[in-house]
């Protein structure tokens, strides 16, 4: 009989542990009394509940939300969600008035209202630091807009570019995450509180009222769709892996750069670890860490559109899974952008080696091909035939096609026997990256026409 009623009370912990989520909730709470107080006061303005009452709501709600903050409030399971426990604590504070605070609405749209609210201040939050990131890659580009680095494809050598271009096609990535936030904030800002359990209420409510207090553009329009809805975190957690997936490649450079065989760049030492084991090592643990928990944050993305895919309407508890997932997500990009930008702020960039891998791998030799198309009306498969032929001469002579005098260049190619001293210019590096003078090219003019347009957009947004 004892042993029956200790199985029945460990049975109900564990259910009562099972169907909570209150442990990981909790972290709403600033928006659930955000969203109880703006309820509360549209209650008394359409005159469902009693001035006095709303008051004492209110202030109850204000007195939770400092033991929260001053580490006094008790948690308790049983309570099962931020929302029950902020009400329950309510009930013991205010008394009555408190049980007239839930009328008109429902968990459902009170959990979508809290969770979107969330979103859209984090949303707020990464923008910030997103443009905190570009503009240390902006003022980076900005210093090195001359310094040669060998631009790649397959990760092979294949044209000269500068170090500010190589910089601006990162700020270029995170400027269009900045902007995909942007525009799921926009989309996303529309309340909905007042959705009831998914049919609406039939009390006189003013939900235009409450979007209003809550800094919403307008209510949601279809509460069947809005109290189930969560096509706002599965945003927020696609432009977070995106962003991380940005995050990542430029880490993977970080770690290629910084290696012996690349010597481009040394993180400082803030943010290289030693070796347990090798006391020589310096390891680049920062942007391998960064480069590892986009995983976690794609894991994210792929678990909450897994919970969706096979809900009926309306609300489903399935939901309750889906924040988890966006709290790590924004936590890990919050951090990562903030150590990203530090690592990009701190990093120290070893321009002579960089110029130096420039001549390795014939970075000018498209140059050459260009040169005969347009200086000697060759037509170019001949011209890149004729180029091929410079390459392994220079290849047998140890030599890069931009190291090469023009007798050797003579010698390399029949077609060349008579070439005049000019083709030399073509070959020089800085001058083959200078060539790339179009719209969006790699030319320092071009890469500071570029900046300028940076300068411009950070100064607006
Ligand atoms: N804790 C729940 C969640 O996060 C709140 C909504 C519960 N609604 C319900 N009808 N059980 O989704």
């Amino acid at each position: 009989m004892q042993e029956q009623q200790i199985l029945k009370n460990t049975n109900a912990e564990i259910l009562n542990q099972f169907n909570a989520s209150l442990l990981f909730d909790k972290k709403l709470y600033a928006q659930d009394i955000k969203g109880s107080i703006a309820h509360s006061k549209m209650l008394a303005l359409q005159g469902i509940i009693s001035v006095d009452d709303q008051i004492k709501i209110e202030t109850g709600l204000l007195k939770i939300k400092g033991e929260i903050e001053s580490n006094q409030f008790v948690w308790k399971i049983e309570d099962e969600d931020i929302h029950m426990a902020i009400e329950n604590r309510l009930g013991q504070i205010v008394g009555g008035a408190a049980g007239r605070l839930h009328t008109a609405r429902s968990r459902n749209d009170q959990v979508a209202t809290d969770f979107t609210l969330y979103v859209q201040d984090k949303t707020l939050d990464i923008k910030a630091k997103l443009k905190r990131l570009i503009e240390v890659l902006v003022v980076i580009a900005s210093k090195h807009s001359d310094t040669l680095i060998p631009g790649m494809t397959h990760l092979q050598h294949a044209q000269p570019i500068n170090f500010g271009f190589h910089m601006l096609a990162y700020a270029n990535m995170f400027r269009r995450d900045f902007e995909r936030f942007g525009s799921s904030y926009e989309r996303n800002n529309y309340s909905p509180l007042g959705s009831a359990a998914l049919a609406g209420t039939p009390h006189n409510i003013d939900r235009f009222k409450t979007a209003e207090l809550l800094g919403f553009y307008a209510p949601t329009n279809c509460a069947l769709d809005s109290s189930s809805n969560r096509d706002f975190a599965l945003e927020i957690l696609f432009n977070i892996a995106t962003s991380m997936m940005h995050i990542s490649r430029l880490s993977e450079e970080l770690i290629l750069w910084s290696s012996y065989e690349f010597g481009f760049v040394k993180m400082s030492d803030e943010y290289a670890t030693t070796s347990s084991i090798m006391p020589q090592k310096k390891n680049p643990d920062v942007p391998e860490l960064l480069r590892g928990k986009t995983g976690r944050v794609y894991g994210n993305l792929i678990g909450l559109l897994t919970v969706m895919k096979g809900l009926p309407l309306a609300y489903n508890k399935d939901t309750q899974e889906d924040k988890e997932g966006v709290f790590d997500s924004v936590e890990t990009i919050e951090i990562s952008l903030d150590i990203l930008t530090a690592v990009m702020e701190t990093l120290i960039i070893n321009k002579e080696n960089m110029e130096k891998a420039c001549q390795i791998g014939h970075l000018s030799a498209t140059d050459m091909a260009d040169y005969l198309v347009k200086n000697k009306n060759i037509p170019f498969r001949t011209a890149y035939y004729i180029t091929k032929e410079v390459v392994s001469y220079a290849n047998s002579i140890n030599k890069d096609v931009s190291q090469l005098d023009i007798n050797e260049l003579r010698k390399s190619c029949s077609e060349l026997s008579s070439i005049e001293d000019e083709v030399l210019r073509y070959l020089d590096l800085r001058n083959s990256m200078n060539a790339r003078d179009s719209f969006g090219g790699t030319s320092t003019a071009q890469t500071k026409v570029q900046i300028e347009l940076f300068e411009n957009w950070l100064s607006c947004n």
